[in-house]
Parts: structure tokens; sequence; C-alpha cells
């Protein structure tokens, strides 16, 4: 009997690869660079799941160019990128990566926090560029994250785990989420708020919520002129969940203090992003999972997945269980 057929968008571990190639004949864009859309679009035309990644957009004109698609395994938590309606519809599995990259993220989104509030980026550029003439008593001083208010939208599970660093800095937690998170407010102490409780309550404001159609720019001008002037916001969740004119605006008129970004409206950010003029903003390229053991978990997760998807099983991490017909 002949392996099914699959393609992947971009060169992964070969971690990944040699559970693939176990049982699938597979075609790769083997490049670090994303694969033009007409490639793509030739590419899946008979194959019978696609490994994506959060930079190839799955949509109703990619479903239709697929015949044969049973499943789509994105590498990453966020999906997003994909229609999952539209795959629901045409019968086509989807499947993500979670779990994997939880603790990794948190790591960032507190290293973030951590950088934003001293100032450490900017005081490397400073040292850097020879202006370091003397010790001063005001010298680059940031805001205390010991003993601060940390708020968190999104008590998810890297907002829980968000929340568990905290504790090591004496932090409150504050928290807002459409459910509530009974376990972390009996462990942690967490107090559920509203919105804009948390934002006017916080020194600190970090978001871990999905990108879907109610969280695009939850946060804009009226939520950010409720945060303190002393307080920072962190996003590394998706860029759209916050306004970023607004998001400018309010750093650029000291609205509010700084701001710790991994992610953006628009990726990779064109250098023209008026933030990038800002000293109040650290910016980093999307590296929220990245390191090198849990890149490699995530992209065997998505293998696993794809790979059961086409074999006649039921995947894990389905996003849309309802067109797996497997037992
Ligand atoms: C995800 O998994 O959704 C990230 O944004 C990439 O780690």
């Amino acid at each position: 009997m002949s392996k099914p057929s699959v393609y992947v968008t971009r060169r992964v571990p070969k971690e990944a690869i040699d559970i693939i190639k176990e049982e699938c004949e597979y075609r790769i864009w083997d490049s670090n660079d994303p694969v033009p859309r007409d490639v793509l679009l030739r590419e899946i035309a008979e194959v019978d799941g696609v490994f994506t990644l959060l930079t190839e957009k799955v949509d109703e004109e990619f479903l239709q160019a697929a015949k044969n698609l049973k499943i789509v395994a994105n590498m990453a938590v966020g999906y997003d990128n994909i229609d999952v309606d539209a795959c629901t519809r045409h019968g086509v599995m989807v499947t993500n990566t979670p779990g994997v990259l939880t603790e990794t993220t948190a790591d960032l989104a507190f290293a973030l926090l951590m950088a934003t509030a001293r100032r450490l980026p900017e005081s490397d550029r400073f040292l850097r560029s020879g202006k370091w003439v003397t010790w001063e008593p005001m010298l680059l001083t940031g805001q205390d994250v010991y003993g601060s208010t940390l708020g968190i939208i999104g008590m998810g599970r890297i907002g829980t785990a968000v929340a568990r660093r905290s504790q090591g800095f004496g932090m409150k937690v504050l928290y807002y989420d459409y459910r509530r998170n009974e376990e972390v407010e009996r462990e942690l102490g967490a107090e559920y708020c509203s919105l804009d409780e948390v934002l006017k309550r916080s020194d600190f404001v970090t978001i871990h919520l999905p990108l879907t159609s109610e969280t695009y720019h939850l946060i804009g001008a009226r939520e950010l002129g409720l945060m303190k002037p002393t307080a920072v916001l962190i996003n590394t969740s998706r860029g759209p969940i916050v306004d970023e004119q607004a998001l400018y605006q309010a750093l650029l008129e000291k609205k509010i203090w700084a701001s710790g970004l991994d992610v953006f409206e628009e990726e990779p950010v064109p250098v023209d992003n008026p933030l990038l003029k800002l000293d109040n903003v650290v910016l980093l390229p999307h590296i929220g999972s990245a390191s090198i053991v849990t890149r490699t978990r995530m992209a065997t997760t998505a293998a696993t997945n794809l790979v059961a998807g086409v074999t006649e099983r039921c995947p894990s991490n389905l996003v849309n269980p309802s067109p797996c017909k497997h037992s």
C-alpha cells in the first residue's frame, strides 16, 4: 500500500522529519523563508496532510486547492492563521501544539517584564554607545518588580505559568479572563477582576489570550487610558490584541511608562514602525517559545499529529474534533 503524502511548509528540526518519513511520503519547502503562496497552493494539490507554521494562511482558497486534505498540523499553540470553521466544513482536521511551550513562553514573558521594568536593552545600548561617563543617582532608573501588582489578562496555561513565577517576586496577582480559574485563586491567591479593574490597579499587565474576533484590539486607547502612568504592558500572545497605534500614542505621551512586545500587528515589524523610535519599549521578534528544546518539541508534536491524521488515527491536540472520523 502506498504511503500517505504530506507537505512541510518550512525547514524544521530533523527530529520532526524523522517522524514524518517513517510513515509518509513527504515534500518540503526546505528554507528558513516562508514558502511563496503560489508554490504552496501547487504543492498541496494532492497531499493528505500539511505541516504549517503561523506564517501560512489556511483559508478557503487553500482548502479549495487541497482536494485530498485530511489534516493541517500547525506548529504553534495559536492557530489564528487557520480558518478552523472552513476546515471543519471541508472535513479537515486541525491540530496545534499546546502544553509543550507553556513554561518557555512564560519564561520569556517574565524576562521581557524584567527587561522592560529595569530598562535592560536601553542600558545596554547606553553603555555600548560610550555614553557611560559616571555613576549617577538617577541614571536609567526603572520600576520595581518585587512586591508590585501583576495583572494577567488570560489565565490559561501560559498565564498561570507566569502567575507562578510572580510568586518568587512577592507580587500580588489580579486577573481577567472570560472564565474564572479557581485553581489559581486557591493556589496563588489570585484575584478575579473585570478587565478595567485589572488595568487600573496593576503595575504590570501581561496578555495571554488567543487572537479571536472577540480579542482583536481588546486593548485600545480607552483601556490604555485606564492604566497607571507608571505601568508596563507586556504582550507575548498575538499583536492584534493590542491596538498598536493607540499603544504608540500612549507610550509617546507617557500615559503608560513602558511596554515590552514580542508580537505585533504586522510581523516581521516593518522598519518604519514608529515604535522602533521609542526608548520606552522593548521589542522582540516573536521568540516566546524559542528555546532549542521547546521548538524541537513543537515540531515533533506537530509531526506526530500530522502522521496520526493521515494514517487513520485521531491525532492529539485536535482543535476541531468533529472532522476526525477515526476511532
Ligand atoms: C505559538 O505557538 O502560538 C507561538 O506564537 C509560537 O510559539
